[in-house]
């Protein structure tokens, strides 16, 4: 009995007992069978992709068989969490299927947030649509159609529910904070974006779920749900990389690694690694570009998706023609061959 996952929840619930939001302080990948069998025998759990809610009841048990099953840090949560009024769930994922209940699709959010898995290690499919639109609060997660009850309540405390956002997905520090990350507006980074080690996210840089960053990167533009950006790659100041959700677009969208996307640029390629994009030029999949040689000798016309993920380039708009050019990046170590096969 090998599981995909395995965590222990606290959320909210809207008056109908529906998950609006689940916390998992300690997700795990891979939980060993030892973990799982403990927390079965205690939740009635006999296999499955499964969200089990517990009674107030359960959760000494649970801590005590988690404790004689030698998992001491998910029998400490357990533990903690008897004194919650709030209600608590166990999320069993046996195999990474689609999800199928709100909790699973909180569970692989927080499997990204924590890096325990990379963008696109986790199927996803179907969990847009399972997600319930909320309102964030000062107070939670509140049901759209509970929320003007509970402002009300608030005004005749004296106080205002301060309403963040209205959205499907949360801001992913209200759930974890990656280490060695820095977020000038936490707003601009949804839970289930996958943050590496010394990402930066500027105030206008904005990280979409399953998608983020590897590595170091600056990043002060948008990355777009399912892009990845490759350790060392800047995305410049309010640039902007395709997103597959809406408009059409399947090519998945990806910067390779010391990349730098230019100020007010945008990214409907896979771009490969140590190219640059001159500020201001969206480059995509269709766009007709001339390759030009050392000399900036005209070679050939390619279109944007035959240089998908191809190194050491940089486009740039011919400020004199309004044509788009690609050459070799001569910052960049290696040649690229595509560039020098007509020379
Ligand atoms: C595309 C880019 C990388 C080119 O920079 P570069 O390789 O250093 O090029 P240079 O500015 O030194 O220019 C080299 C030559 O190309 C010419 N050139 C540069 N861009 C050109 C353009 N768009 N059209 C025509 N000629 C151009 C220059 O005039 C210069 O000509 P010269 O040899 O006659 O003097 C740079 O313009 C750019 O856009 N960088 C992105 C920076 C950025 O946005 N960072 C993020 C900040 S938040």
């Amino acid at each position: 009995m090998s599981y995909f996952s395995f965590a222990i929840g606290i959320g909210a619930q809207n008056k109908k007992g529906e998950w609006l939001d689940v916390y998992y302080q300690q997700p795990l990948l891979n939980p060993s069978d030892a973990l799982i069998k403990a927390v079965a025998g205690v939740a009635g759990h006999t296999g499955g992709n499964e969200a089990i809610t517990l009674a107030k009841g359960q959760l000494a048990d649970l801590a005590a068989a988690l404790s004689n099953a030698g998992e001491s840090a998910q029998a400490e949560l357990a533990s903690k969490l008897q004194n919650t009024e709030q209600p608590v769930v166990v999320t069993f994922i046996e195999s990474d299927e689609a999800p199928a209940s709100v909790p699973e699709c909180y569970l692989k959010l927080h499997l990204l947030t924590h890096r325990l898995v990379l963008p696109h290690g986790t199927n996803l499919t179907g969990l847009f649509g399972l997600l319930p639109n909320v309102a964030w609060t000062s107070e939670g997660a509140i049901a759209i159609d509970e929320l003007a009850d509970r402002q009300l309540a608030a005004r005749m405390k004296g106080g205002v529910l301060e309403v963040s956002a209205v959205d499907k997905f949360p801001k992913m520090t209200n759930y974890f904070v990656p280490a060695t990350t820095r977020i000038a507006d936490t707003d601009r980074v949804r839970l289930g974006a996958h943050m590496g080690d010394n990402t930066t996210v500027m105030h206008e840089g904005f990280i979409n779920f399953n998608a983020g960053t590897l590595g170091a990167s600056m990043i002060e533009g948008r990355i777009s749900a399912g892009v990845v950006v490759g350790k060392g790659s800047d995305l410049g100041g309010g640039c902007s990389t395709m997103g597959t959700l809406s408009g059409g677009g399947n090519i998945v969208i990806s910067v390779g690694e010391e990349s730098l996307i230019g100020a007010n640029a945008g990214l409907g390629i896979p771009l490969g690694d140590r190219c640059i994009i001159e500020s201001g030029l969206y480059i995509t999949a269709g766009t007709k570009i001339m390759l030009l040689d050392d000399s900036n000798q005209d070679v050939e016309i390619v279109k944007g998706r035959d240089l998908a993920s191809v190194a050491d380039l940089i486009f740039r708009r011919n400020s004199l023609t309004g044509r788009v050019e690609a050459k070799t990046n001569k910052t960049a170590i290696q040649l690229n061959e595509a560039l020098h096969a007509n020379n």
